[in-house]
């Protein structure tokens, strides 16, 4: 389905809702719409991105119409700041589930999975003017029709409608969507939040290997802290406690 902004609005009353073809970084307008004074709750959809952005400082691209991409204005709670991927990664999860997709997970920190393979990214991005919390930004990039099958990426990536076998509606995607981000920032605080992201986390109990830039840590994937951070037990015994990177499973 084709999506504009006035279809979008309708399903999303009381929310300002901006929807483009084509932008660099849904990501990027919300930061601008952050830095202007504009309100919680505005949300950003493209059908494209040209300058779409991931973890790590990395790409990430979609062509158009393909992937369901936005980004959520969050009001400007210091709490919700380390906890923001993981309300995108819970969000996406329980939306898959919505539509009784098993085998949903979440690779630590934030990436979506389905079967262990990538279906969602989430990028999360607080917004400072000078020393004052601005907003919160919630970026999300879900596969919905992108068929991967015949590419490099068979084995590491999957869209919803391959899983599902039938056309997802974008638009009901993004409402249910939507509802489950509001129903987590409508709790007094992050705690239920992390029991929902710690149960759909994999690879826990698994031996991993953890990349950060040059340095490389293995082990098992013990669990994950108060402030979810993973804990690797490295053969020696010692515990790494890990804040960013990329895991893949085995040494
Ligand atoms: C990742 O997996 O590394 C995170 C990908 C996040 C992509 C989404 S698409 C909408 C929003 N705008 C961006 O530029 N990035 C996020």
């Amino acid at each position: 389905m084709t999506l504009d902004t006035a279809t979008i609005q309708a399903a999303l009353p009381g929310r300002p809702v901006h929807f483009n073809a084509q932008v660099t970084s849904t990501n990027t307008l919300a930061h601008d719409w952050i830095m202007a004074g504009g309100a919680a709750g505005a949300v950003f959809i493209a059908d494209e991105q040209t300058g779409g952005r991931g973890r790590l400082g990395r790409g990430w691209y979609a062509p158009p119409g393909t992937a369901l991409m936005l980004s959520v204005v969050l009001p400007p709670k210091p709490d919700w700041v380390s906890w923001t991927a993981a309300l995108g990664a819970v969000a996406v999860g329980e939306l898959l589930e919505s539509y009784e997709i098993a085998g949903v997970g979440i690779k630590w920190p934030n990436d979506v999975q389905i079967d262990r393979r990538k279906v969602a990214g989430i990028l999360p991005e607080a917004v400072w003017q000078t020393d004052r919390l601005g907003g919160i930004i919630l970026g999300m990039g879900i596969n919905l029709r992108i068929d991967f099958s015949s590419t490099e990426l068979a084995d590491k990536a999957i869209s919803v409608e391959t899983v599902l076998g039938r056309p997802v509606d974008r638009l009901d995607a993004l409402v249910r969507l939507l509802r489950r981000v509001d129903h987590w920032l409508a709790q007094p605080g992050p705690t239920g939040l992390a029991a929902a992201w710690q149960r759909r986390l994999n690879m826990i109990g698994e031996p991993v290997t953890l990349a950060q830039g040059d340095s490389v840590v293995t082990g098992i994937a013990d669990g994950v802290d108060a402030r979810g951070a993973l804990l690797i037990r490295r053969v020696d015994g010692s515990v790494y406690r890990a804040v960013a990177g990329d895991i893949a499973v085995g040494v």
